[in-house]
């Protein structure tokens, strides 16, 4: 992979179901396009009410299929709202942790032929913190973690965030509050997990901000469209696009090679430390 194309990838995570995850990804990315960012989005979450159930998507192929060698990702991308690109990863990526090196190939190949065609890559994951939820979120440059004001949800994270720290030495994260009742309901819940885990542990946090609980999200999902496209003006959409702005003023790391690339060697990687 010979890109210099500085792509930024950012892992949505949160360790907890139904916190707000994917519609942060899909509401993200499309803003960032209508920013002018080349953005795709990976679902790593696929068929369980997420990216393809939210848009109306069926895809027929996914990484799998492209780690196989059957495809192309070019092949297997799927043109979302606000023209992001959608890359469907579910099958291939419970195998992401068992990876033969001709799938480890296959994998840099693939993403080699998209790198500069992007400029960020957003990671939707699946609720909880298996292998493959791990494996994407350590690989990523950027973790984006969602909290929402629920104890379990607040646990979930600090549980994720001490697997992440102690066994793959990530030590920052970024934290968004959402389907929050008041801006200062997402400073506390920021306050009350970070005061925790840089106590306890050996990382930074940084709040992003907050996304209102809005009932212009639900109805969204029930005509399958972003928020931010069907309500920009809805109390979410404007949050929504508030963050994408924040998001874009993150600094890109400093490695000469193109950021893509760090992210599939990390990715194998870490599939390589598990066998
Ligand atoms: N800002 C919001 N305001 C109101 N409702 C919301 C908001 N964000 C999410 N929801 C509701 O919460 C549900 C779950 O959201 P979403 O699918 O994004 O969560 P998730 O974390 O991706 O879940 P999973 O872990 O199952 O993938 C949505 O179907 C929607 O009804
Ligand atoms: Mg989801």
């Amino acid at each position: 992979m010979s890109s210099v194309n500085p792509v930024q990838v950012i892992a949505i995570t949160g360790g907890k179901g139904g916190v707000g995850k994917t519609n942060v990804s899909i509401n993200l990315s499309v803003s960032l396009a209508e920013m002018g960012r080349r953005v795709a989005l990976l679902d790593a979450d696929l068929g369980l009410a997420n990216i393809d159930v939210l848009l109306g998507l069926r895809p027929n192929k996914n990484l799998e299929d492209v780690l196989s060698g059957e495809c192309s990702l070019m092949d297997i991308m799927l043109n979302g709202p606000g023209g992001i690109r959608i890359i469907p990863a579910s099958s291939g990526t419970q195998k992401m942790t068992m990876l033969g090196p001709m799938e480890h190939a296959g994998l840099i190949h693939a993403f080699s032929e998209i790198s500069d065609q992007i400029d960020v890559l957003v990671i939707d994951t699946a609720a909880g913190i298996s292998d493959s939820v791990v494996s994407f979120v350590r690989a990523a440059q950027e973790v984006l973690i969602v909290v929402c004001d629920e104890p379990s949800s607040i646990t979930d994270a600090y549980a994720l965030m001490k697997l992440l720290n102690k066994e793959h030495r990530v030590d920052r994260f970024r934290i968004v509050a959402s389907m929050t009742r008041s801006t200062q309901e997402g400073r506390n819940l920021f306050n009350k997990l970070s005061q925790v885990s840089e106590r306890f542990l050996d990382v930074t946090l940084q709040y992003v901000g907050n996304i209102p609980f809005d009932e212009s999200v639900r109805k969204a999902i029930q005509r399958q469209r972003p928020v931010v496209q069907l309500f920009p003006r809805s109390k979410a959409g404007v949050a929504f696009r508030q963050l994408a702005e924040k998001v874009d003023l993150w600094p890109l790391p400093s490695t000469p090679r193109g950021h893509l690339e760090f992210f599939v060697e990390r990715l194998v990687q870490g599939a390589v430390g598990k066998q």
